[in-house]
């Protein structure tokens, strides 16, 4: 997993369109997985301003959408094919032909899942753009939703239905079911663009990169995949532990300098001529030290931003593992925590 830290929205559609860029110019006829929500709003509007200056072309992309309600018109504002139109496809020159998102007003649901469940097989995504629900959510697959289940017709939780109220004239007229790819399915795009924003995201990107490996989590089985790129503000990142490594990074460095500093005092304190071994050893240690203290750096500060921009990046893939295992007590006694808090919150 690889993380991009960015400091508010237009960093954040620069720094995922670089990704959707290199997807095209390797591939014009590309399988794009697109998501719906506030999030890739500013990714959509930076797609179809580089379509307009600079002529980037979709004809030959195919798409694929997460999601969409049961029950609500694709004419409708609050459709997510209504979304995409709005917001994208009428934007850019996507042939409508290519486009596909689950029929969420089909007579038989189920023979729609499958028939979407098919042709997102037989199109994997070359890249796949994720939001992230406060719970954890991916697509609508909701907290304990089996990973293998294909294409499905999910009961969305309060929490979610509460969350996307807003395209909605009234909280109650939002869909209770909705038709959203499979986890498992989502996970065979090669590549995966998940972005997230605000602080109320917070909790559930610290689950899906340290909490417990199990269902509550949805996101975090992007654990298993091998190509997987998050793009977040600084609020969302939140309760990551960059700072933790970076913390520790600057003590380990500050505790080898007053190490070093030690032994040159030794080293000036002893005879001169006798000494002249001990300096040499005591300039080897330090200079080692040193070296240690700059992997660490890499470690701690991650990769360079490959745009050059301001974006922190950090391949966090070990760090992630080690620190996952390490902090997995301690996760779950924060997880039956947030467990409890959601329950409370939830029968509020
Ligand atoms: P949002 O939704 O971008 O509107 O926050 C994300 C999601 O629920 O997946």
């Amino acid at each position: 997993m690889r993380f991009a830290i960015v400091k508010n929205a237009k960093e954040l559609a620069e720094r995922a369109f670089l990704e959707i860029k290199k997807v095209l110019d390797e591939k014009s006829d590309a399988v794009i997985g697109f998501a719906t929500g506030s999030t890739p709003i500013p990714l959509y509007d930076k797609m179809a301003d580089d379509h307009k200056r600079n002529g980037t072309s979709y004809k030959d992309v195919r798409a694929f959408n997460l999601d969409e309600y049961v029950g609500v018109d694709p004419g409708d504002k609050a459709s997510f094919a209504r979304f995409m139109q709005d917001r994208l496809f009428s934007r850019i020159d996507i042939d409508p032909a290519n486009t596909d998102i689950p029929n969420g007003m089909a007579e038989d649901l189920s023979a729609e899942c499958e028939r979407y469940s098919a042709a997102v097989k037989e199109h994997p995504a070359d890249i796949q753009i994720l939001g992230i629900g406060a719970n954890g959510h991916i697509a609508f697959n909701e907290p304990y939703t089996k990973p293998e289940e294909p294409t499905h017709i999910a009961l969305l939780t309060a929490r979610t239905r509460a969350d996307n109220a807003a395209a909605f004239k009234d909280p109650s007229l939002v869909p209770q079911y909705a038709l959203t790819m499979g986890i498992d399915e989502i996970l065979t795009a090669k590549r995966i663009l998940l972005l997230a924003m605000g602080e109320n995201k917070a909790q559930a990107i610290y689950d899906m990169v340290m909490g417990r490996d199990d269902t509550s989590c949805p996101a975090a089985a992007l654990r298993r995949h091998p190509d997987v790129t998050v793009v977040l503000d600084r609020e969302a990142a939140g309760l990551l532990t960059f700072g933790e490594w970076e913390r520790a990074a600057e003590e380990r460095e500050a505790r080898q300098a007053a190490e070093r500093a030690e032994e040159e005092l030794e080293a000036n304190e002893s005879d001169e001529a006798a000494d002249g071994e001990t300096a040499e050893a005591a300039a080897d240690e330090a200079s080692e030290a040193d070296e240690d203290a700059a992997e660490e750096d890499v470690d701690a500060d991650g990769a360079e931003s490959e745009d050059g921009e301001d974006g922190e990046e950090a391949d966090t893939s070990e760090a992630d593992d080690d620190e996952a295992e390490n902090g997995e007590d301690a996760a779950d006694e924060e997880a039956d925590e947030q467990d409890d808090d959601a329950d409370a919150s939830e029968e509020k």
